[in-house]
């Protein structure tokens, strides 16, 4: 080992230790972006070199520790369970060149990979993640998880903890996946989209993701394209095509995909609409914005109350149509009522006054008067709808599910309905939560389920509404 960072191979040449691997340009990218940020994805799909990557950059980092003096240090590598760890790192770091290290079981360490001592002798230790005893009160300077979505998010705050070695101020946290792993929520809110908890708020910046697809990895054979190309429609989209949003089963709109989901801000110069699904407790109110765009619908904003009087409601979306107004055109307005004393007609009128635009009507999915007549006392028209039976079975809803199905992506992949990526629990809802019933056979039956449904029928009266079927 040289410190300008070169080591000598089993034939005598001397390489760089940047050229040991042999990464491809999306692998070299990871690389760089690991060096500079402590907690880093790689992948998003199947089959970019993810597995390759973890076990190349940690040997890349005991080699460049060693470079500068950090001898013996431990690094590890970490799946869900033993019989993945040996088929995805166990197995190929075996086949490492002998002149580099070795694969062997110590006595202080368990099973690992070993640099020879010549290299700095640091080892990457190979752990499963169901023994958790064999982990727990470690201590690493690096931490690879080779399919994290595979894994629920404790483990990510238990090796976390693990995550020091002495004389190291560098330590690293990487990890590769699919997206679409049994626990892939946590790992796309913290990676994708940047969504943190409060106790994770202070190492935000330290997270980055480095989205890489399969067509980025050079060494992929015919067969392996078979395979992916073949996949049913969602699979291939979560593994081939790295889609984060079609993971769950059973979902009404599984259709309903990242092309869904767009940064794009309203128009302020042009009308818009809201769609309401009343609710008090324990269910909300949900509330969204909509507006119409040439071919497209935009759902730009959401508000979801628990425990709202009808006028604490309209008062919040006037105060969402005002935010609305100041971040796409800021004149600095003022807020016309700082007391909170005014009618919500007045407020309403004040707004208009302020070049404010207010929603041009609201459709409602229940029967809400109470809800209807504040509205309207607000400015704001408002129609309502129920779900009914229709003769030969089904009701209007299951219509206007398919309506709303068609909007999200017709026979011919347009996607009309889109929606900001600011709507969290509309989100949520359209991606994870909103399900048909299970049959009795263990089929899902088209038909769905009562709860995880406000945003989504509110999204689906307003189609009824305005969009047809009514
Ligand atoms: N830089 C590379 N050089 C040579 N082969 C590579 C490289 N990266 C990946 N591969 C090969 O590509 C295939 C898929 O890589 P793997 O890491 O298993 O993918 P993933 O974990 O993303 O599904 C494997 O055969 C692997 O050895
Ligand atoms: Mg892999």
């Amino acid at each position: 080992m040289r410190r300008d960072g070169s080591l000598v191979t089993g034939d005598g040449r001397r390489i760089s230790i940047l050229d040991l691997m042999g990464f491809t340009e999306k692998q070299a990218l990871a690389r760089e972006t690991a060096d500079v940020n402590q907690y880093t994805v790689y992948g998003g799909s199947r089959g970019p070199g993810k597995s390759y990557w973890l076990r190349g950059y940690e040997i890349e980092r005991l080699l460049r520790w060693a470079a500068q003096g950090h001898r013996h240090v431990r690094v590890g590598m970490f799946c869900e369970d033993y019989p993945s760890l040996k088929d995805r790192q166990i197995s190929k770091l075996a086949r490492m060149p002998k002149w580099l290290g070795e694969v062997k079981s110590t006595q202080d360490d368990g099973l690992g990979f070993h640099l020879r001592e010549e290299f700095g002798g640091g080892a990457i230790l190979l752990r499963n993640l169901n023994d958790t005893t064999k982990y727990q009160s470690a201590e690493f300077a690096g931490i690879a998880v080779d399919e994290l979505t595979r894994n629920p998010e404790n483990v990510f705050d238990e090796l976390r903890g693990s995550l020091r070695w002495p004389g190291i101020d560098d330590p690293f946290f990487v990890a590769a996946t699919n997206p679409n792993g049994r626990f892939f929520t946590w790992v796309r809110k913290l990676w994708i989209e940047h969504d943190f908890p409060e106790h994770l708020q202070a190492v935000k910046d330290r997270f980055a993701y480095v989205p890489a697809l399969p067509r980025d990895n050079p060494y992929l054979g015919a067969d392996y394209w078979n395979m992916l190309d073949s996949l049913p429609a969602r699979l291939r989209a979560a593994w081939r095509d790295g889609d984060w949003y079609v993971a769950a089963e059973g979902l009404v709109y599984d259709a309903f995909g990242s092309d869904n989901i767009t940064h794009q801000e309203p128009e302020l110069g042009l009308p818009f609409e809201i769609a309401v699904d009343d609710g008090y407790s324990p269910d909300p109110r949900a509330i969204l914005f909509i507006q119409r765009r040439g071919s497209s619908v935009l759902v730009f904003d959401e508000l979801y109350h628990i425990k709202f009087l009808e006028e604490q409601s309209i008062r919040a979306l006037l105060d969402t149509c005002y935010q609305t107004a100041e971040r796409l055109d800021p004149r600095g307005r003022t807020w016309p009522d700082p007391d909170g004393g005014m009618s919500n007609d007045a407020l309403a009128r004040a707004l208009l006054d302020q070049g404010v635009p207010i929603p041009e009507l609201a459709a409602v999915s229940h029967e809400a008067p109470a809800l209807r007549r504040r509205l309207r006392e607000a400015n704001i028209p408002a129609r309502n709808w129920l779900s009914k039976k229709v003769r030969g079975g089904g009701s209007t809803r299951a219509a206007a599910v398919t309506t709303t199905r068609e909007l999200i992506c017709d026979g011919r992949q347009h996607r009309t309905i889109q929606v900001h990526q600011r709507c969290r629990n509309l989100l949520d809802e359209l991606t994870m939560g909103y399900k048909n019933k299970l049959g009795p056979d263990g089929r899902y039956l088209d038909e769905p389920e009562d709860g995880n449904d406000h945003g989504a029928q509110a999204l689906e009266s307003w189609v009824w509404l305005r969009m047809g079927g009514a």
